[in-house]
């Protein structure tokens, strides 16, 4: 008997293989020094269903690395998205989706949620900090 349990979850994830490798080898953790809550649970929530619906398609969980990977600050990973992604409709996502998916990411990479919204507010994503995990 065959049963259907071998479908992939990521079907296009072999098309982003090259970019996303490289991405993939770095890690980053939140500076645990930072106070908790730039983002609520609600709003990480709310990015987790927006993550799957418009970047899963082409990355699926690869984004997460991504961010954990990113070596400039949270204000261009955010310029990055918000103006570049999704691929095949740039830019086409309102303001708080994207800050609402940062949030999802953010929370995936370990950075504690609080009781104030995140906002696309330069200045406020410039001080959340993701510094380099030691090796
Ligand atoms: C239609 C497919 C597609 C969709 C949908 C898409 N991306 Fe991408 N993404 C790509 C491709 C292809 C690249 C690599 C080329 C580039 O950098 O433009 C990429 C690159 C990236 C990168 C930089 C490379 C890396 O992995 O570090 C990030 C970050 C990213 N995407 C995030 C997102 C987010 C967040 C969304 C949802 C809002 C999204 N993408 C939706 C295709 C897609």
């Amino acid at each position: 008997m065959t049963r259907a349990t071998a479908r992939s979850k990521h079907p296009h994830r072999s098309l982003l293989a090259g970019c996303l490798a490289l991405a993939a080898l770095g890690s980053a953790e939140i500076a645990s020094a930072q106070p908790a809550g730039f983002f609520t649970d609600r709003q990480a929530s709310q990015g987790q269903g927006a993550y799957r619906g418009n970047c899963a398609p082409c990355h699926g969980d690869a984004v997460i690395e991504s961010l954990a990977a990113w070596t400039g600050g949270v204000d261009t990973f955010y310029g990055f998205i918000s103006s570049a992604m999704p691929q095949d409709a740039p830019g086409s996502l309102p303001p708080a989706t994207y800050v609402s998916i940062l949030a999802y990411l953010l929370r995936e990479v370990g950075a504690p949620a609080g009781t104030t919204e995140l906002t696309s507010d330069p200045e406020a994503l410039r001080a959340i900090s993701l510094t380099p995990a030691p090796p």
